[in-house]
């Protein structure tokens, strides 16, 4: 990849500063000052430095992002907020996404990458990542319900969904963890047994609850035991 790429890519710093930083002599390569921003490395075996430091270069970026409501699971939109408006400077990078969509008003852990591959894996139903949510409710949950929606409900349109671990917090409040991301899934799930969605908010992903250090719309990087951990967890059918 070209060396300017290579510098930019890492969201700190954009193409056009890069290529100044290295016609200046500033950026290394191997350990020699390197000034062609075209010149072709490869960040993965070689080491890059800036200033004689050691510049880290990664290949992929994911933020564990919590979503406040009234921002949308997207990349753009011409009307309103998406939760790339959240990823501050330092982290926003070509080709970051939200793996995996939170409704509107469903606030909590959304995951956003540039590695379409395992955002692939752990949205599978196949790779049994569970997705955790705190359902608060319009009415008390009975026995009935419990039975259904453990039992892989169906859903108004048809649509049966896998059988859900379900934890009652409360009389209206229900932790669930699905493996399925179908649209409006917990919220159809809970109207096809008869009760409503108040507020939902997604916990966990995987293993990794979202950090309670991070308040709504703040978002920060996974360190690599984050990332293995959630890759470990990813385990095809
Ligand atoms: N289920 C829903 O109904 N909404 C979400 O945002 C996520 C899961």
């Amino acid at each position: 990849m070209r060396l300017d790429k290579a510098i930019s890519s890492q969201g700190t710093l954009t193409r056009k500063e890069a290529r100044a930083l290295i016609k200046s002599g500033r950026v290394g390569v191997d350990g020699v000052p390197v000034t062609d921003p075209g010149a072709s490395v490869d960040p993965a075996t070689q080491a890059l430095s800036l200033d004689g430091i050691p510049f880290t270069w990664e290949e992929h970026l994911y933020l564990m992002l919590n979503k406040p409501e009234g921002y949308l699971s997207a990349t753009e939109d011409r009307h309103r907020p998406t939760v790339l408006d959240l990823v501050p400077e330092e982290y926003a990078r070509d080709g970051l996404f939200p793996a995996g969509r939170l409704d509107s008003d469903t606030t909590g852990f959304v995951l956003l990458t540039d590695d379409g591959a395992f955002a692939h894996d752990i949205l599978s139903p196949k790779h049994h990542v569970q997705k955790t949510y705190r359902a608060a409710l319009s009415e008390p949950v009975t026995e009935a319900m419990l039975e259904q929606v453990r039992g892989g409900i169906e859903l108004a349109d048809g649509t049966v969904c896998l059988p859900a671990e379900v934890t009652l917090l409360g009389d209206r409040l229900a932790e669930l963890k699905i493996v399925e991301g179908k649209y409006h899934q917990i919220k159809r799930m809970w109207a096809a047994a008869g009760n409503r969605v108040l507020s939902l908010t997604r916990t966990a992903i995987g293993p990794l609850p979202l950090d309670p250090d991070l308040g709504p719309g703040e978002c920060r990087p996974l360190s690599g035991e984050e990332v293995a951990a959630l890759k470990s967890w990813s385990k095809p059918e």
